[in-house]
């Protein structure tokens, strides 16, 4: 074998969420892309808000292409970091500097810098269950150590009772996605207090910090009017990550950053760790022309009503068949439980209908499955009679 004993696990358990992806085009080239309902892929379907076109183009008429598309400072632009503090302070009244804040390849590059900046082989990182799988990944490329808390399925709230239990010496970092892709849930204020109080102890106990990594790629896709915590004035080490792959539909594009307050224990230390991270993996900097495009964009968010109609008609109508659904508060992801004993042989049957899911087994939640309702409302429509069909196979309707 020619490639590492590392990656050649990681090859062979290779994204079951890109292979029914894969499936899911093939399925379409068979019967027809009208007949196949695939919600596999978190891959946003709503349209780019114009100020995203206009900014491109104003950042290209009014600036030399040596600026726009040149090598520059590793942690990005100054007038792009500018504006993210200048953003998160009047949002959140933070008092973040330019300084504070790293531009990066999306919130994956950023979670890969803050562990490259923070992990030596056989450190902790933990998450709470349901958690986007790619975190384990993305520990493990340092040697690191993904240590699950198990889901709360009567809630799908941060299980903080089990948290205590989970924290050693080798913790350095907790992950707290909210919105959470999959369940959709967004954590409250008192939760978030609640986890700051353990964090505290845990910190005293274990005698170093213990960062909380605040992934927030879906921060603007909060429905009903419900409020997302902003973490980092409520816990001081706290690490903000933030994208703009979802709330601007520019996935492709891999723009990001990362946020730290100076009031974070070792500040100096992590700020200058990130940056040369950001280098050393061979990222070098976040893509230029966006990191311009995105500071023009701060208050630009996607049509929210788009998800929103999805999320409606979606968790109506399954609730209506009979299966047991958790209701999304925020982000594009519905989950619902498998309402036969083997979720493999939901998902199966599922495909036969044309319905494309996927097992959270990979997301530490097993007999549950996550429908990514980021896909155009008219297939959602047409989806209808697939799920009744899957509902009868599955017993739970006549
Ligand atoms: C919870 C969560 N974190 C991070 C990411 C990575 O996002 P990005 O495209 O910004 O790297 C995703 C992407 O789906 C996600 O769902």
């Amino acid at each position: 074998m020619v490639i590492s004993k590392n990656m050649e696990n990681l090859v062979a358990g290779s994204s079951v969420i890109r292979k029914l992806f894969e499936e899911g085009l093939q399925m379409a080239q068979i019967y027809g892309a009208d007949k196949v309902y695939d919600f596999s892929l978190g891959n946003p379907a709503s349209p780019v808000p114009e100020k995203v076109h206009e900014a491109i183009k104003d950042v290209l008429n009014n600036n030399s292409d040596a600026y726009v598309h040149g090598y520059m400072k590793n942690a990005g632009f100054e007038e792009t970091r500018q504006a993210v503090a200048d953003y998160l302070n009047k949002s959140f009244g933070m008092g973040y500097g330019g300084e504070d804040i790293v531009m990066t390849v999306g919130a994956a590059g950023a979670m890969n810098c803050i562990f490259r900046a923070i992990l030596s082989p056989e450190d902790e990182v933990i998450a709470f269950a349901p958690f986007f799988g790619e975190y384990k990944n993305y520990a493990s490329n340092y040697g690191g150590k993904l240590t699950v808390v198990p889901a709360d399925t009567d809630t799908f709230d941060l299980n903080l009772k089990e948290l205590d239990k989970n924290i050693t010496e080798k913790t350095k970092c907790i992950i707290v996605n909210n919105p959470n892709n999959p369940s959709g849930r967004i954590y409250s204020k008192e939760t978030i207090e609640e986890l700051g109080k353990i964090v505290d102890e845990a910190e005293k106990r274990v005698g170093h910090p213990i960062y909380i990594l605040c992934d927030e790629p879906y921060r603007q896709l909060a429905y009903d009017g419900k409020a997302v915590p902003y973490i980092p004035s409520i816990i001081k080490n706290s690490i903000y990550i933030y994208s703009y792959s979802k709330t601007l539909s520019i996935p492709g594009e891999r723009i990001g950053y990362l946020a730290i307050s100076k009031n974070a224990d070792c500040y100096d230390e992590l700020i200058g760790a990130f940056v040369v991270a950001n280098r050393c993996l061979g990222y070098v900097n976040a893509p230029s022309l966006f990191q311009l495009v995105i500071s023009r964009c701060q208050d630009v968010t996607v049509d929210l009503d788009f998800y929103d109609r999805n999320r409606k008609v979606l968790y109506d109508s399954l609730t209506k068949l009979g299966f047991d659904v958790v209701k999304p508060e925020g982000a594009f992801y519905l989950l619902v439980k498998s309402p036969i004993e083997d979720c493999d042989k939901f998902v199966e049957l599922a495909k036969e209908q044309h319905i494309i899911f996927v097992n959270t087994m990979t997301f530490g939640c097993p007999g549950y499955v996550r429908i990514a309702y980021c896909v155009d409302y008219e297939m959602i429509k047409r989806s209808i009679n697939a799920f009744k069909q899957l509902a009868i196979k599955c017993g739970i309707s006549s």
